[in-house]
């Protein structure tokens, strides 16, 4: 049993923000009934919303929950009120890709628990899938935005919080704050041919980038920062990859199988406690054996 006593911000909920938008723009009712269907029939909770219950069985008795998909955060943060007696868990309506959406979230967290000991930065988007001479321009941009410029914009936030909060407790594995940045496998190597994608892997690169050099510098200040590099995970972000090419790409994993969204929380959990003390940027693989 890991013991999380500090206070907890998680970007990205639910993660049916991108499907929900599907929706709102079909026009005929059939197509919309079906595709409500569709987000019911395989409704799977993201790595944030899994990760939120996890740090919460784990000890985490305050957190912020903020995601573009401000009902979604509504919906876990009341859920987890009820579920787990005397924690508070707040919900967030936040864009990664506004600085002064975050500069909103992050100083409500504060005001309300006075400091962030783990923060998780988690929302993202896959992106369309595509290759590079026929890429959509504005969706390379779009990409970049929330993938890199999100995380990257939520992390600079958090560490100006950091800095200037006491570590916890006197223990030389005690830390001041503990960062985790989602990256991904396709952060470590290129696309897959099965799944050509070009801005996915290209924000994913530069995340491991930006968290090895921010480790590097708020090291010496007490601030751990790491990121973690998941193999697929059955979560909505996978959901809408067509079972053919899930096959295929299942067949590269020694496993055999996608990961549960359980078992990259509980990395998350291990990477957030003192049990992780010495890691200080790494790019943290969870993948089934894919990379091997
Ligand atoms: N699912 C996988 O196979 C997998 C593998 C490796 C890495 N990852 C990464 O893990 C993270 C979480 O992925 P997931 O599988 O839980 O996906 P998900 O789609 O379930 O969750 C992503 C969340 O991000 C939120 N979001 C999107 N744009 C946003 C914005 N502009 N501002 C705030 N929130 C926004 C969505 O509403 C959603 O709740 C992502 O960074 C993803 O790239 C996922």
């Amino acid at each position: 049993m890991i013991e999380l006593h500090g206070v907890a911000f998680i970007t990205g909920g639910l993660g049916v923000h991108q499907v929900r938008a599907q929706c709102n723009t079909q026009s005929h009712l059939l197509i919309t009934v079906i595709l409500f269907q569709w987000q019911w029939l395989t409704s799977q909770p993201g790595i944030g919303k899994t990760t939120a219950y996890t740090l919460t069985k784990h000890g985490v008795r305050r957190l912020a929950i903020a995601d573009i998909n401000f009902s979604a955060a509504q919906e876990i943060a009341k859920d987890i009120e009820s579920q787990f007696e005397g924690t508070q868990a707040i919900p967030l309506s936040l864009d990664v890709t506004n600085p002064n959406s975050i500069h909103e979230a992050i100083t409500e967290t504060v005001t309300r628990f006075g400091r962030i000991d783990y923060a998780i930065n988690s929302a993202g988007v896959s992106g369309p899938s595509g290759v590079s001479h026929a890429f959509d321009i504005d969706a390379w941009h779009k990409t970049l935005d929330v993938n890199l410029h999100g995380v990257w914009m939520c992390s600079r936030e958090e560490i100006q919080v950091m800095l200037k909060q006491e570590k916890m407790g006197d223990s030389p594995r005690s830390n001041r704050g503990v960062i985790v940045n989602l990256a991904s496998v396709y952060g470590l190597v290129g696309s897959s041919r099965n799944l050509p994608v070009v801005a996915y892997p290209t924000s994913k690169h530069a995340v491991v980038g930006f968290t090895k050099s921010d480790a590097v510098m708020y090291a010496p200040q007490g601030i751990r920062i790491n990121a973690l590099c998941p193999g697929y995970v059955t979560t909505p972000m996978t959901d809408p990859i067509p079972l053919a090419i899930t096959q295929k790409e299942e067949a590269k994993i020694p496993l055999g199988r996608m990961a549960f969204v359980e078992e990259i929380a509980d990395a998350i959990a291990f990477l957030v406690s003192p049990m992780s003390s010495y890691m200080y940027e790494s790019a943290m693989v969870v993948d089934g054996g894919f990379l091997a």
